[in-house]
């Protein structure tokens, strides 16, 4: 069954909302809900997902690090399912490199984020999960939970400067990591 979902791009309002606690991780409305993040994610070369960009207000994420074409540096993981995921960061220090981000399409652009964070959420047997984070890993999460408080990656811009269209960031190629 083909479960795919268009993704919801900038300016549609459900990316702008917060998204709510997810308390049925085992009902069949969620497990659908997955299903098609996974299938929607699959088919891009993204390296994660949160259920607002499939308009579903719900706080789900996939972080699913792996090299393609749009980030050929990125580390090989398996896709990991997050349900009301949380973190800390461990220290200040906060790093900036690229992102991307499959709801604002031909953009990518300069993000300060975290390097150390310690995660916590729930997996899909229902069980608590706690993790130490770090990297292009770490930044994948911060992007991802940023959607489920309404918010993209754009707005943590220092600079409009730190604003490239992706043919001019192909043009200079920097490294992902
Ligand atoms: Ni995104």
């Amino acid at each position: 069954m083909n479960t795919m979902r268009q993704i919801a791009q900038l300016g549609a309002e459900i990316l702008r909302k917060k998204a709510a606690v997810v308390t049925d991780i085992d009902s069949i409305e969620t497990r659908q809900i997955v299903e098609a993040m996974q299938s929607t994610l699959a088919n891009t070369q993204g390296v994660g997902l949160a259920a607002p960009q499939i308009s579903e207000s719900k706080r789900i994420i996939i972080v699913a690090s792996r090299p393609t074409p749009r980030y050929p540096s990125a580390l090989q993981m398996e896709p990991t399912i997050m349900f009301n995921p949380s973190f800390q960061a461990l220290s200040n220090d906060k790093e900036k490199n690229w992102e991307g981000c499959l709801s604002i399409p031909g953009i990518r652009a300069l993000v300060p984020r975290y390097k150390d964070i310690m995660i916590n959420y729930t997996d899909q047997q229902g069980q608590p999960v706690e993790l130490k984070l770090d990297g292009f890993v770490a930044r994948i999460f911060q992007h991802e939970y940023d959607h489920l408080e309404g918010k993209v990656y754009l707005d943590r811009v220092e600079d409009n400067k730190d604003i490239f269209t992706e043919s001019e960031y192909f043009k200079i190629q920097m490294p992902v990591l």
